[in-house]
């Protein structure tokens, strides 16, 4: 039996093999994508020929450590694949993502992507979302007042995710409040709902976003949930 780091990096090697010569390639962040670009760079090292963006600073930095060439999201047209991690994910290719909180720019390089796959262990995968707490991203300013309007949509708790006891700043300057929901109904709505509160950057639903999803199975096997 495989444990969960296990299934990780058998999920994020075999991504790395979906990596055609050419691809503009949209790399993600995470635990799980950790493996996804030391696969990678790799098969860079070997001299895979790819143009390469990324979802957050940490992704970046490993990734020009092991030799693979970043640019800047303005530079490119379109992404023909992009990797990526999820905290929660469910069998109609929904997703919560931003345990990491790299959430606002995850969502950026998955809306300009040809295909967004996702790779996970088998305990993300649920029936229904919402036990994984969502992460909403929001302007400091205010936030209180922001965290007001949340509480109305039937949110249990609300916490401002903190780092060695000071908020947790986003790539981009905000904070992140990790809500509650427990289960959430109607994906597509709520995440319609949260994005119109003043003060709200961005939600950690990723809703029709996702083409595939990779999982890494207990006894080493790969399944994969797609369309
Ligand atoms: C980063 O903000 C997240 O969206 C990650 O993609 C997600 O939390 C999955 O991360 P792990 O692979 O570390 O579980």
């Amino acid at each position: 039996m495989l444990s969960q780091e296990e299934m990780k990096r058998a999920a994020g090697e075999y991504a790395a093999q979906l990596i055609k010569p050419g691809f503009v390639t949209g790399i993600g962040t995470g635990s799980t994508v950790y493996y996804f670009i030391h696969a990678l760079a790799g098969r860079v090292k070997e001299g895979l020929d790819i143009k390469a963006t990324v979802t957050s600073k940490q992704s970046a930095t490993l990734a020009q450590e092991l030799g693979i060439i970043i640019t800047d999201l303005n530079n490119i047209d379109n992404i023909d694949i992009t990797v990526d991690g999820a905290d929660e994910v469910d069998n109609k290719l929904q997703l919560i993502k931003g345990g990491g909180g790299a959430l606002l720019q995850e969502k950026m390089v998955a809306a300009a992507s040809h295909r967004l796959v996702i790779i996970a262990d088998d305990k993300k995968v649920v029936n229904r979302l919402g036990k994984f707490p969502l992460p909403v991203e929001v302007i400091p300013y205010g936030w209180k007042q922001t965290r007001k309007h949340i509480a109305g949509l039937n949110c249990t708790k609300i916490v401002l995710r903190e780092k060695e006891s000071i908020p947790f700043i986003t790539d981009h300057g905000h904070y992140i409040l990790d809500c509650h929901f427990e289960e959430i109904e109607d994906p597509r709505q709520l995440s319609i709902q949260l994005n119109s509160i003043p003060g709200v950057v961005e939600n950690g639903l990723f809703i029709n976003m996702a083409s595939e999803i990779i999982i890494g199975k207990p006894d080493g096997s790969i399944h994969t949930i797609s369309k």
